[in-house]
């Protein structure tokens, strides 16, 4: 594979990796605490909220398309690469174990974006109708929140096991 071309999907990773993997932290370690620390337990929060949520979805899942078709590229331009399914050196090893941490972060995004996001719009627009208590979304935002820490949990292990595989 010619330099250029990896080069380039190397650029396509890494930038992938910040705005995917960056924009779950800066939520859970910044954005959400700042926010309903300022707005407290409002419907201004909520709705603020869900507007933010609407334009992080496009970039993370862009981004994890891009790092899936980049991640090939690279993996069949790789020496340590023997083929699919083949874990027969360390790199490989690694590399199984990052995708394992990936499939974790592709379920936990896809049942955040189809079960908890449609339900917190739902309490949401119900909330603002006065047909709805604030309980009902605190505890939905609660387990949108776990999920997100879940993702970024995984994705600090695939971090890890990239790490791992380009030390080798
Ligand atoms: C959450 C998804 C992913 C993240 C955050 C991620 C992150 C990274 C980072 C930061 C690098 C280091 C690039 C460098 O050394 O300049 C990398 C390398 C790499 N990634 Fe990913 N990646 C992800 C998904 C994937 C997928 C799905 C594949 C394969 C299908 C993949 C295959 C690779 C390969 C082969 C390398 C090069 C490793 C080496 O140099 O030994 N990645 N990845």
């Amino acid at each position: 594979m010619s330099p250029s071309t990896l080069a380039i999907s190397y650029f396509v990773h890494l930038v992938a990796t910040v705005l995917w993997i960056g924009g779950l932290v800066i939520m859970v370690l910044l954005v959400l605490p700042t926010a309903r620390r300022v707005v407290g337990e409002q419907p201004t929060l909520y709705a603020f909220l869900n507007r933010l949520r609407r334009r992080f979805v496009p970039i993370a899942n862009l981004s994890l398309a891009a790092l899936v078709v980049t991640g090939l590229i690279q993996m069949s331009g790789d020496p340590n690469y023997d083929g699919l399914m083949t874990f027969n050196n360390d790199w490989s090893r690694f590399m199984l174990m990052k995708h394992i941490a990936i499939i974790g972060m592709f379920f936990c995004m896809v049942f955040a974006q189809l079960t908890v996001a449609p339900a917190l719009d739902r309490a949401l627009l119900l909330l603002e109708k006065g047909k709805q208590e604030p309980a009902a979304l605190e505890k939905l935002h609660r387990d949108e929140t776990r999920l997100t820490w879940i993702n970024v949990g995984l994705s600090l292990l695939v971090l890890l096991f990239t790490a791992l595989a380009t030390a080798l």
